[in-house]
C-alpha cells in the first residue's frame, strides 16, 4: 500500500483536527492518484471531510473502534486484522492511506511509497507526519519541481521505503 500526505516545512499536517493549508492543485493531485483506488481513513478525518461523508469514486475504509458505526457508502473496520482481511486480493499499488495523523503512524510502515506534497509554510500545527528525511528505512525517489501557488512554495514529492511490512 501507499501512502498520500500533505507536510509543512516541518512536516506539521493539521491544527485541530483539520489542514491549515489547502493548495487546490494538491487536491487536484490528490484525486488523480486515489481515483478508483481504495483510501483508509480514520474516523476523525472522514468527519473532516465535505458533508463528513466518504469520498466519491474510492473505496473507502474507514478505522473506528465504534463497533457499531455504520457510514453509508464506506466499509468500516474496527482493527488491523480487520483492516488487512478487507484488503486481500487488493493490488497494493491501489491502496492509498489517506490519513489522520493516528492512521498515517500506525501504517506507514507497511507501505511501499509515500506521495508528499511539501508545502514551504510553517503554520502552527498540533498533528505532524514522522520526517521521513530522518528515517532509515525511507529514501528521496523524487524531489518534484517547485511549483508555487497564491507565494507558497509546493513540490509533489515521492519517498520509497526499502522494506515495507508486509500485509
Ligand atoms: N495533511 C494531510 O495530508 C492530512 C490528511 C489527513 C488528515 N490530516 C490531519 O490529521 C489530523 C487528524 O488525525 P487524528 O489522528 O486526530 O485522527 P484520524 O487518524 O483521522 O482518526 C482517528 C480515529 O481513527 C480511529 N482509529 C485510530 N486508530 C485505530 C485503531 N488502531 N483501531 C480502530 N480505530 C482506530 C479512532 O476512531 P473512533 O474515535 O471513531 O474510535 C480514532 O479516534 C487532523 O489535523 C487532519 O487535518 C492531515
Amino acid at each position: 500500500m501507499n501512502i498520500i500526505v500533505a507536510v509543512d516545512e516541518k512536516w506539521g499536517i493539521g491544527k485541530n483536527g483539520t489542514q491549515t493549508v489547502v493548495i487546490p492543485e494538491d487536491r487536484r493531485h490528490f484525486r488523480k492518484l486515489t481515483d478508483g483506488a481504495a483510501v483508509i481513513v480514520g474516523h476523525r478525518t472522514l468527519l473532516d471531510f465535505p458533508g463528513g461523508k466518504p469520498l466519491p469514486c474510492r473505496k473507502n475504509i474507514v478505522i473506528t473502534r465504534n463497533k457499531d458505526l455504520k457510514i453509508d457508502g464506506a466499509v468500516v473496520v474496527n482493527s488491523l486484522d480487520e483492516l488487512f482481511k478487507q484488503l486481500d486480493g487488493t493490488d497494493p499499488d491501489k491502496v492509498f492511506v489517506i490519513g489522520g495523523d493516528s492512521v498515517f503512524k500506525m501504517l506507514l510502515p507497511y507501505c511501499k511509497y509515500a506521495y508528499v506534497t511539501k508545502i514551504m509554510v510553517s503554520p502552527e500545527s498540533d498533528a505532524f507526519f514522522p520526517n521521513l528525511d530522518r528515517l532509515e528505512n525511507w529514501s528521496l525517489a523524487d524531489a518534484g519541481t517547485p511549483k508555487e501557488h497564491e507565494g507558497i512554495t509546493y513540490a509533489f514529492q515521492v519517498y520509497i521505503n526499502k522494506s515495507p511490512l508486509g500485509v
